[in-house]
């Protein structure tokens, strides 16, 4: 992995972009009914990248579509791949460094419906897709076989939020150990046919803090939820084993048939979340987003918290691998705001790369407006506007900001 160059990118998934009819979220959310194909970056994409050279990122993470590659279990689709390949080809001509997602949340439709991943088929189907990925891509260094499983466990097996839309903790147990093991199975295929290949995981992290300082159940609460969320599935990756422990829910221990999976910690960081125990809530715990630092909040209604990023590099730094932060943003239309948001967490990265932390990258979340998960189209945190009925991207002066803070902190 590379040591000499800090890697200054933005980040963005396909599906988030241009939408696709063969995935299943097309149908979950009918936020997405009156703009199926969203920013229409599938036929705009030649004219979107131009933006990166513009902003003058050395790296770009983008997520390729699995549904359109294999829209049915039986069909791939070589023009979806020949056009991955011309996006890989372009972002090379401009030395800009691909960091490939091969999984963002969205399914192919066939696949949630004959084998979602509580059913153990799911392991060999992606795999498949991950072996023709990493033919087709051979000349892709980074790769990020899930961008953050837990989110996706947690919302499509647990609370049911997002597709399949199950709430059952026997699916859940089954499907996150066939995630982990189709993670460890993506991490051999492609280091079997790309030497260089590093793989890492894209992982959302969150500051957890009790909401009554004094009250102990919500201290418990939140060392729970840390242990839980930011650490459990980083620890079946590293050690093989995955232990989770949460009250109610019975205990969950997974042997899985490896260990040592990651080569590098993508981290995904936003926001705080305060926890409230309350035995009238789902889980006894009622989430809370607090604003106790002054910052205020962002449109998504996340508190603004600079200071957890040092919080969770830390955490994170204690996994031994090198880091890269590959998310990192707020949705808002105050581009004052927006440029604080930035400037304070980037404040913060060069402090901890200051106090020796490994941090070899910092992606913003995202290039431009996109289709938000379950909030639809009014979450705006591009650096380029887009107006979704006539598509043009406007640069925000956010833009102008960030390019001109990455340039002038490229000496890391
Ligand atoms: C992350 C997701 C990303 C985006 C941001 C706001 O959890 O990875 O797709 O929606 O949140």
């Amino acid at each position: 992995m590379e040591k000499d160059r800090f890697l200054w990118g933005v980040a963005t998934s396909a599906f988030q972009l241009e939408g696709s009819p063969y995935a299943d979220w097309m149908s979950w959310d009918s936020k997405l009914h009156a703009h199926p194909d969203l920013t229409h970056h599938y036929h705009l994409y030649k004219k979107d990248l131009k933006l990166l050279k513009e902003i003058g990122v050395n790296a770009y993470r983008f997520s390729l579509e699995w549904s359109r590659i294999q829209p049915a279990e039986n069909h791939w689709d070589e023009e979806a791949i020949r056009r991955y390949q011309e996006i890989i080809h372009l972002l090379r001509q401009e030395e800009i460094e691909p960091i490939v997602t091969l999984h963002h949340f969205t399914h192919p439709r066939w696949f949630l419906d004959t084998c979602p991943w509580h059913d153990d088929d799911s392991v060999s189907k992606f795999t498949e897709y991950v072996k023709r990925m990493a033919e087709a891509l051979s000349d892709v260094r980074y790769w990020i076989p899930f961008n953050e499983p837990n989110v996706l466990l947690l919302g499509g097996y647990l609370d049911g939020r997002m597709p399949p839309g199950i709430q059952n903790q026997s699916s859940f147990v089954h499907a996150t150990a066939n995630v982990l093991r189709s993670h460890g199975e993506a991490y051999d295929i492609l280091h079997s046919r790309i030497p260089e290949a590093q793989v890492g995981v894209a992982h959302n992290m969150v500051v957890f803090s009790p909401y009554r300082r004094w009250n102990p159940m919500d201290h418990f609460l939140s060392k729970m939820a840390h242990q839980y969320y930011n650490r459990s599935f980083l620890e079946a990756l590293q050690n093989g084993l995955l232990r989770i422990r949460f009250p109610i829910l019975k205990k969950i221990e997974i042997n899985l048939p490896f260990r040592g999976k990651l080569d590098f910690l993508g981290v995904n960081y936003y926001t705080r979340i305060h926890l409230q125990f309350n035995p009238f809530r789902r889980l006894g715990i009622a989430l809370k987003y607090e604003d106790r630092e002054g910052y205020g909040f962002t449109d998504m209604g996340w508190e603004i918290y600079p200071r957890g990023l040092e919080q969770i590099l830390r955490e994170a730094s204690a996994f031994g691998l090198p880091i890269m932060i590959t998310e990192n943003g707020i949705a808002t239309g105050d581009g004052q705001k927006k440029e604080r948001y930035i400037k304070s967490h980037l404040d913060i990265l060069e402090d901890c790369l200051k106090k020796g932390m490994d941090i070899r990258g910092y992606f913003y979340w995202s290039l431009m407006d996109h289709y938000e998960w379950l909030k639809g189209l009014d979450a705006r945190f591009g650096l380029y506007s887009v107006n979704f009925e006539t598509l043009e991207r406007k640069a925000t002066p956010v833009a102008g900001f960030y390019s001109y803070l990455i340039k002038k902190r490229s000496q890391f």
